[in-house]
């Protein structure tokens, strides 16, 4: 017969399963999953969590100019994985951040990330007409608009980090520092000037990998260094996090090359052939399908080592993360 400490006990559990269903560690009691976490649930709860954020961060769309604020809103609201903001939040959580710290962060990275999807389109650059499964921002508002709808995101990026300094030991500047490394000359800028020289250029692996550190690797590290900062974590838990993160990015980058040949714009929300037609260094052109397959699951498989030191049941979203980043269809 249960005594009243039992039902306490009972109690305790069902919380606790309850906690660990909603972040997506177990099953939810009569879902079907095929294995222990259940990723898609758990990309699509926190899509819908950023999104609500990103509402919530950007002007309106009446807002005077009108036609600015709306081409920045068509292109974040558009579709999208948000998977940065995502590396973000799970890994403030990680490193135990209270809810919401990685807010700020999480859009700020969109942001950011949106406005380079914008400039990477642009005729100038790739120029490609479909993105997210929508007419390009130059296709809809022309590019002088699109250009400037890319700058506001990026200017609001800052402007949202500005607000909201890390917590101790990190200074009132620290993720401001963090995000403008990723995204300037340094960054990912550094990464789209060489990938644009490098077009019609023999491959080159030394140059490639700078390519992909620079123009894809980068942003992901720092969104997962910027979530342990958010949660005022420590340098040892950053360094880990930020070595997943560039293993997650390179291994990611060279899934969307494999993907540019592999699959079809309806799937990918953006046009197939975009590398060979812009003749594009590419792991798939340097080594072909395979060996450029085999590579992504390496990294994969690099970016699950550095988690070594967290906790096994709190590192479960992030493995598989790293693991849909090489597997995802779109
Ligand atoms: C596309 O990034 C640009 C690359 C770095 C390859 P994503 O594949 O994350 O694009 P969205 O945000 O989901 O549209
Ligand atoms: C661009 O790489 C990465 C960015 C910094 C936007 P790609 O040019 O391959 O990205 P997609 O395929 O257009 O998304
Ligand atoms: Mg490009
Ligand atoms: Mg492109
Ligand atoms: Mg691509």
């Amino acid at each position: 017969m249960f005594v009243k400490s039992d039902w306490a006990w009972i109690g305790a559990g069902f919380m606790a399963y309850s906690e660990a269903t909603f972040r997506g560690i177990l099953p939810a009691y009569g879902e079907r999953t095929e294995s222990v976490f259940d990723l898609k649930n758990f990309l699509e709860r926190q899509r819908c969590e950023v999104d609500a954020l990103l509402e919530r961060m950007l002007p309106a769309k009446t807002e005077r100019p009108s036609v600015i604020h709306e081409a920045m809103r068509y292109s974040l609201f558009c579709g999208g994985k948000r998977l940065r903001p995502i590396l973000c939040r799970v890994s403030a959580e990680l490193c135990g951040g209270p809810a919401g710290c990685a807010d700020a962060a999480s859009v700020a990275l969109e942001c950011l990330h949106t406005y380079t999807l914008i400039h990477d389109d642009l005729p100038a650059m790739d120029n490609d007409d479909l993105r997210r499964g929508f007419p390009t921002s130059h296709k809809v508002y022309g590019e002088a608009q699109a250009i400037l709808a890319g700058d506001a995101l990026l200017t609001l990026a800052f402007e949202v980090l500005a607000g909201h300094p890390a917590p101790v030991p990190y200074g009132p500047c620290d993720l401001i520092l963090e995000l403008a490394r990723a995204g300037g000359s340094r960054g990912v800028i550094g990464g789209q000037v060489e990938d644009m020289e490098a077009e019609r250029k023999a491959p080159d692996e030394a140059r490639l990998l700078y390519i992909h550190q620079h123009k894809t690797a980068r942003l992901i590290e720092a969104s997962c260094r910027m979530g342990c900062m958010a949660a005022g974590g420590t340098e040892a838990q950053a360094a880990s996090l930020a070595e997943y993160g560039r293993c997650c990015g390179l291994a990611f980058q060279i899934a969307d090359d494999l993907l540019d040949v592999t699959s079809d714009e309806a799937t990918l929300g953006k046009p197939i052939g975009s590398d060979r037609r812009n003749e594009k260094m590419t792991w798939v052109r340097l080594r072909g399908l395979e060996a450029a397959r085999a590579e992504s699951h390496r990294l994969s498989q690099q970016a699950l080592e550095s988690l070594v030191g967290f906790d096994a049941a709190a590192r479960l979203p992030l493995e598989s993360l790293a693991r849909y980043m090489v597997e995802r269809a779109s």
